[in-house]
């Protein structure tokens, strides 16, 4: 592992440093997920109804724990003295086959403290963050997800040189295409036959939830058009119908740049919202 006890050059007057860890790292970076909660309540959600501001880190964090205990991962936490000024997660994760047979590193977040932005920090932990995951699992390619409507993220990330590479939509509620309406009763062993019989249209995974940023019901669907299948509501309706009668009622959509382009306008006219933006960019290796 690499040595990541460094600075960030050029900053302000007290010298940033950052530590590299796990699980062990999380509670120390709650107000800047937090912050990020609060950035992405102001810039609109994406239409959809968010938890209350209580529920939202106890749900991010159980979201972190499952990431650490399903797959490699890291967080940097950069401090100036006791004072957390920015982070990044990031996992190990599949290739992306039209980009690169590499690895990938997922970034799950990154964070600088809204009166730290500006200066620096963000691009310098990314890249901190991708030099790590090169260091420990080879990895080619950056991949991150940005929340629709969060304009200040997408400037940082075209910048950066990421380009988009899809789209993920979500519908809360099939009913009321908002937040769903009172707790519904899980069956799992209904969703685990409906898993196994697949769908011809999609292909479908099932996500603990409930989603810590949006109201969503406590299992979630995800699922992808199979590739070349042209856009159909009424198809897309029959094969999310019993997930939603078993109880998981959420479904995010993901697009790649293969799908259907009517994809879009069918899933808006079916009560989804664009909610993030699939990003990418090859890691330079100097
Ligand atoms: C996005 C974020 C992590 C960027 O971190 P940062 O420390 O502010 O960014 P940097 O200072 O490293 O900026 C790097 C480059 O992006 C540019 N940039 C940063 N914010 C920008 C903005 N709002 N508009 C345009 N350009 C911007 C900088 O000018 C700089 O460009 P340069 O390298 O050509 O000089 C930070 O702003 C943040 O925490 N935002 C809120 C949380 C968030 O949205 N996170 C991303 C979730 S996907």
């Amino acid at each position: 592992m690499r040595d990541v006890e460094s600075s960030i050059p050029n900053s302000a007057s007290e010298a940033i440093e950052v530590e590299l860890g796990g699980t062990e790292l999380l509670p120390s970076v709650r107000p800047l997920w937090e912050s990020l909660f609060e950035h992405h309540v102001a810039g609109g959600a994406a239409g959809l109804a968010v938890q209350p501001q209580g529920d939202n880190w106890p749900l991010r964090i159980a979201r972190y724990h499952r990431i650490f205990e399903q797959q490699p991962a890291f967080v940097l936490v950069a401090r100036q003295g006791k004072l957390v000024v920015g982070y990044a997660l990031a996992y190990a994760d599949e290739p992306i086959e039209e980009i690169s047979e590499g690895p990938v590193v997922t970034i799950e977040s990154l964070v600088v403290l809204p009166e730290m932005r500006g200066q620096g920090l963000g691009g310098w932990l990314l890249e901190e963050a991708e030099a790590e995951a090169i260091e420990q699992w080879g990895a080619e390619v950056t991949a991150l997800e940005v929340m629709t409507g969060n304009e200040s993220a997408l400037k940082f990330y075209e910048r950066a040189g990421f380009v988009e590479q899809g789209e993920t939509w979500l519908r809360p509620d099939p009913t009321t295409g908002g937040a769903p309406q009172g707790a519904r009763d899980i069956d799992d062993d209904r969703l685990e036959v409906l898993l196994e019989e697949g769908s011809e249209i999609l292909a479908i995974g099932l996500e603990e939830g409930p989603d810590d940023t949006w109201v969503t019901s406590d299992v979630l669907v995800g699922c992808q058009p199979e590739p070349g299948y042209a856009a159909d509501g009424a198809a897309l309706e029959a094969a999310l119908a019993p997930f939603a009668a078993a109880g998981a009622s959420s479904v995010f959509v993901a697009l790649d740049r293969a799908a259907d382009p009517a994809w879009g306008e069918t899933l808006s006219s079916h009560g989804f919202k664009k909610a993030l933006r699939l990003f990418t960019r090859l890691i330079a290796i100097d």
